[in-house]
């Protein structure tokens, strides 16, 4: 994600995953006043510790509300590339917890065992670890003819990307699983596409065909024709 506040940063360019995050915030926090008791977790240090993975940025993090008892903790996680400078300059001053940063992949553990109390993470999961190594090999039915998405792109293909979500999606998983206390709660925000709609029908699909044969386009100019400084 573009670090910063200038025009092309994520910081000012995020507000359809803000949109994402409210059209969904009702639904979370019904989900934790019906799952979620602070009490059960108070211990003698009376510290509630919430992660917020893949907080990137922006503006969209996890936000509290002002009148909770127990002494929060909040840790923003992103990759260590993540300019966490522009993240941390925008949260508000006067807040109600205590944050800390993160620098990692989250498809790794992070914490110690049984520490987190609750996991958010909101449209990250479906960033890849590695491109799948069958789409590059000519050799392989799964080859993408150096496409960078599987819209329309033969089943070979969808099955690598899937195997390799499947992968990470797992290790992520695992990770949380040692992480999370018991009875913890995890909110994860996944965009989706329902089995009823054909993917290449969806309107980011088709702004990935554009944005794909143009970057192939742009990459074929400079192979044929390299720049001469
Ligand atoms: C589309 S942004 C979403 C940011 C923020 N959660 C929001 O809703 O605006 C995806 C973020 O996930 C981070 N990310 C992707 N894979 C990750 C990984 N394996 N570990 C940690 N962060 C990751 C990216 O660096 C990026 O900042």
């Amino acid at each position: 994600m573009t670090g910063g506040e200038g025009p092309h940063s994520y910081a000012q360019n995020s507000s359809f995953r803000g949109e994402v995050f409210e059209a969904n915030k009702k639904l979370i926090e019904e989900a934790i006043v019906k799952n979620f008791d602070p009490m059960t977790y108070i211990g003698p240090t009376n510290v509630i510790r919430i992660a917020d993975l893949g907080c990137s940025t922006g503006p969209n993090a996890i936000k509290l509300s002002a009148h909770q008892i127990p002494e929060f903790h909040v840790f923003f996680n992103d990759q260590v590339s993540n300019n966490f400078n522009t993240f941390f300059k925008q949260l508000p001053p006067n807040r109600n917890y205590f944050a800390s940063g993160v620098p990692g992949s989250f498809l790794g553990r992070l914490f110690p065992k049984k520490t987190l109390h609750f996991v958010h993470s909101s449209s990250t999961l479906h960033w890849l670890s590695r491109v799948p190594k069958e789409i590059a090999d000519r050799s392989c039915s799964a080859f993408n003819k150096g496409r960078s998405h599987h819209v329309n792109a033969p089943k070979e293909v969808e099955d690598a990307y899937l195997a390799q979500y499947r992968a990470d999606l797992e290790n992520f998983l695992h990770a949380r699983a040692q992480e999370l206390v018991s009875n913890g709660l995890m909110a994860l925000q996944i965009a989706t596409v329902p089995d009823v709609i054909l993917e290449s029908d969806i309107h980011p699909s088709r702004a990935y065909e554009l944005l794909g044969s143009t970057l192939m386009d742009m990459a074929r100019v400079v192979i044929e024709k390299p720049l001469t400084v």
